[in-house]
């Protein structure tokens, strides 16, 4: 099954059923660059998209009956159809990584935790600005990843790769949708920009420490040379450079809209290279 470009309306998101089979022996240990800290980094990344996905579901089904726009109200059907895909890819590729010796299922029950008291203690508008601002990273790094060569070197060759790609490109697709809602809500541009503050700090906080947590249980990490060079090796990648915390910052701009980065061009090249009659992800679509 291969796909066609969007026609009619420019910005309909659809949800694609796709699953990845991931290879049972075939991975090494370090499988990230063959580094350390960051092999932890991102395993505990992906052990926290599914819980993260279900709050951004939530957060914006919420306010589902309230959506007067009938495009947009589309459009969160397709984003919580990706969303829960992306969710249940994760938590597949996230079993491997445990079997592998990756905490993935204890950052899994913290981060549902963490989520939950939010869900409790702040009001659904707090909890969209949340999603907004999370869906800002989230896009960000979905395209330095889509348009930087030495990102996508990074993935290597498995299947991890063409799973991330398309978690990736459908990312950038959706990258609007919390933030319309949020919008559409009348949510105003203070609670927007302190979300995105709020948002920042916690993300920080909770990478290095779950990637902490995740180190303690791999002997390499007891090697202090080993460890501090895999650390500092860090401050180069695409993901965390001066370009990526531009772009972030891009969010507390007043007036700021997700579609001022344009994308079009981007999702068209990775449509044909994704769901083309080659695309790589062409036999996986169901
Ligand atoms: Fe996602
Ligand atoms: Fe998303």
């Amino acid at each position: 099954m291969t796909e066609n470009p969007p026609t009619r309306r420019e910005r309909t998101i659809k949800p694609r059923r796709i699953r990845f089979r991931y290879p049972v022996e075939t991975y090494r240990h370090h499988y990230a660059n063959d580094d350390l800290v960051l092999s932890h980094a991102v395993a505990f990344l992906s052990a926290v998209f599914p819980p993260g996905e279900d709050f951004f579901i939530r957060s914006v089904k919420h306010y589902r009956a309230d959506i007067t726009d009938p495009e947009l109200f589309d459009q969160v059907a397709g984003f919580i159809g990706q969303e829960l895909t992306h969710g249940r890819e994760h938590r597949e590729l996230n079993d491997r990584l445990q079997d592998m010796g990756y905490p993935t299922h204890n950052a899994d029950r913290a981060v549902t935790w963490v989520f939950a008291r939010i869900d409790q203690l702040l009001s659904p508008l707090t909890r969209l600005s949340f999603t907004a601002a999370l869906e800002h990273y989230t896009a960000t790094v979905a395209e330095i990843l889509l348009t930087d060569p030495k990102a996508q070197a990074l993935l290597g060759e498995t299947e991890v790769r063409t799973m991330l790609l398309w978690h990736a490109y459908e990312e950038s697709e959706h990258k609007s949708v919390a933030f319309d809602v949020y919008r559409a809500m009348g949510g105003g541009e203070r609670r927007r920009v302190w979300g995105m503050r709020l948002v920042t700090a916690g993300f920080i906080i909770g990478v290095i420490l779950g990637t902490a947590v995740s180190l303690v249980r791999d002997r390499a990490a007891y090697n202090p040379i080993r460890l501090i060079r895999s650390a500092l090796k860090l401050r180069h990648l695409p993901f965390i450079d001066r370009r990526m915390w531009r772009l972030i910052g891009e969010y507390n701009r007043p007036g700021f809209h997700p579609t001022d980065t344009d994308n079009a061009a981007l999702l068209e090249r990775w449509r044909t290279e994704l769901f083309g009659e080659q695309g790589a992800l062409t036999p996986y679509l169901r």
